[in-house]
């Protein structure tokens, strides 16, 4: 009886050991089919975000300003966004430097919107910073809005002739990309 006792609680013991061992391996083995198969899912989608030639080639671009008249504008595509370059009027110029920059709603002087030497040119990223429509204001006989910079219908935010935001739902300022004026008729974004 006893022996069989011992025997029983001997086996049991074994056979509880086992158990433990095998959950553990299947537990383990489970784990790392998963990591793998989570490796190998993410792998394409890592190597689908290595940027291609082209696109590594479309992250700067660059863009002559002959022929934008004073007083003009253009749109050109830049990463997928529209980038707005304004030829300004001395009087858009002096519009820009004559706001009290404190009661904006993103206080920014023109100066800093602008390179030195070249505040006749604006280039701004043509995406509202309310909820990211294109505003109006860069092709001839569109509505350029209360302060003659672009205006977003989507839901009235105008903008001045610095991109600033002046009234409207839109927060920020239109932004400002890097860019660098190669000579004095062409300018590189990106
Ligand atoms: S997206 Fe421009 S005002 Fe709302």
């Amino acid at each position: 009886m006893a022996s069989s006792s011992k025997a029983a609680t001997s086996e049991g013991g074994a056979g509880h050991g086992d158990g433990v061992g095998r959950r553990d391996f299947l537990f383990i083995a489970t784990g790392a089919t998963a990591a793998v198969g989570t490796a190998a899912a993410i792998w394409p989608f890592l190597n689908n975000m290595n940027p291609a030639a082209d696109t590594l080639a479309l992250a700067s671009i660059e863009v002559s300003l002959n022929g934008i008249e004073v007083g003009q504008a253009i749109k050109v595509s830049w990463r997928g966004k529209p980038v707005f370059i304004r030829h300004r009027t001395p009087e858009e110029i002096q519009a820009a430097r004559d706001v009290d920059v404190s009661r904006l709603p993103d206080p920014e002087d023109d100066a800093k919107r602008v390179q030195k030497g070249h505040d006749d040119w604006l280039i701004v990223v043509g995406v509202c910073t309310h909820l990211g429509c294109i505003p109006l204001g860069t092709a001839q006989g569109e509505t350029r809005g209360d302060y003659k910079g672009w205006f977003c219908p989507c839901h009235g935010s105008h903008y001045d002739t610095s991109g600033r935001i002046r009234r409207g739902p839109a927060p920020k300022n239109l932004e400002v990309p890097t860019y660098t004026f190669v000579n004095d008729t062409t300018i590189r974004i990106g």
